[in-house]
């Protein structure tokens, strides 16, 4: 299996969320083909709850990356789990329109570009 995909089920298994049951990975892959990975971590008071995705980009930030050529997201649907609203905003403001591929357990796929996900973004080219 692409050790992206691979990566974002390998960090699935870390997930943190005894409220939802609801377990999702993600990798994101930089420049320098260094795989970062993250998942949901879920709090009591809901609100904080962050997803896979974020976790990801903000581990992957915080390590010095800069620049990504694909995202993966992984969750246990048959109708592959996108990122929400929040995170495709997040991934826009780092990865830009970046390859994302969602995947299963079943390894189902389905690749996309996050512009297809996320038209007309508010981004630092209006600031
Ligand atoms: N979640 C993610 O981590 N990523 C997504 O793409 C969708 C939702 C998490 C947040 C929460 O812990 C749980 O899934 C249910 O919403």
């Amino acid at each position: 299996m692409d050790a992206l995909l691979d990566a974002a089920l390998r960090a699935r298994e870390n997930a943190h969320a005894p409220f939802s049951q609801f377990r999702v990975g993600a990798a994101l892959e930089d420049e320098t083909g260094r795989l970062h990975g993250g998942c949901n971590i879920e709090n009591a008071t809901y609100g904080l709850t962050i997803c896979a995705e974020r976790v990801a980009v903000f581990k992957a930030v915080s390590e010095g990356a800069r620049k990504f050529r694909r995202v993966a997201v992984a969750a246990d649907t048959d109708q592959l789990t996108p990122p929400c609203g929040a995170c495709r905003q997040i991934l826009w403001e780092f990865c830009g329109d970046v390859e994302l591929i969602l995947v299963n357990l079943k390894g189902k796929t389905e690749t996309f570009r996050l512009k297809d996900l996320f038209p007309r973004p508010f981004d630092a080219s209006f600031l």
